[in-house]
């Protein structure tokens, strides 16, 4: 989507805002010649490509089938936006006082948009019955994820630590910095998605 680059309404020189993210997530899932040749549904897991990243900016594109999950996570430093371009997702997020059975929960569908803060700590599933296809914005760039796991199983998110929190970091190499450098995969690990080189750092 580089040639179009130019054409994205969305402020530079500094990390956008959750409601910037959603006019950009949008922008992008409302052109569907932006993305259309990325698309790629895997029913084993879900699949995803970079389209644009710079300084502030990162977009991704996924594509999921039934029973696509990317399990608890947060996005370190960044915040970030969902638009469905096509079919439908659900949202679990976790919040103080409520079990981690009972997450707040929302079901996205084709049009419809979310967004998240860098506090925040979301699963993200598939939903319907269809393939489905969404655009994610992040800013700033996403560079670390966090994977979480519950070690009882009910315990509350709020206190006292009962999850536990893995972490995975990206490199990326000077070149690869440039938004005419598109990476892509698909998940073969059980946290969040997107993916490309990582490690471990707990
Ligand atoms: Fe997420």
């Amino acid at each position: 989507m580089n040639q179009r680059n130019e054409d994205l309404m969305r402020p530079h020189g500094r990390d956008l805002t959750e409601q910037e993210l959603i006019t950009v997530a949008t922008q992008i899932a409302s052109v569907p010649e932006l993305w259309t040749e990325c698309v790629s549904h895997d029913p084993e897991h879900r699949t995803y490509e970079q389209l644009f990243r710079d300084e502030h900016l990162d977009v991704w594109l996924l594509c999921w089938s039934r029973d696509h999950d990317t399990g608890f996570h947060d996005h370190d430093l960044s915040a970030g936006a969902v638009a469905v371009a096509h079919g439908s997702g659900r949202e679990e997020r976790l919040v103080l006082g409520r079990s981690v059975d009972e997450p707040i929960a929302r079901i996205a569908t084709a049009g419809s948009q979310f967004s998240f803060g860098a506090a925040d700590i979301h699963r993200v599933l598939h939903a319907g019955e269809g393939p489905a296809v969404t655009i994610h914005a992040y800013s700033p760039p996403l560079t670390r994820m966090g994977s979480y796991r519950s070690s009882r199983p009910g315990s509350c998110a709020a206190t006292r630590s009962p999850m536990r929190r893995s972490c995975a970091s990206w490199t990326w190499p000077r070149a690869e910095t440039s938004p005419r450098a598109p990476r892509r995969g698909n998940d073969r690990w059980e946290g969040p998605s997107p993916g490309g080189p990582f490690h471990y750092l707990s």
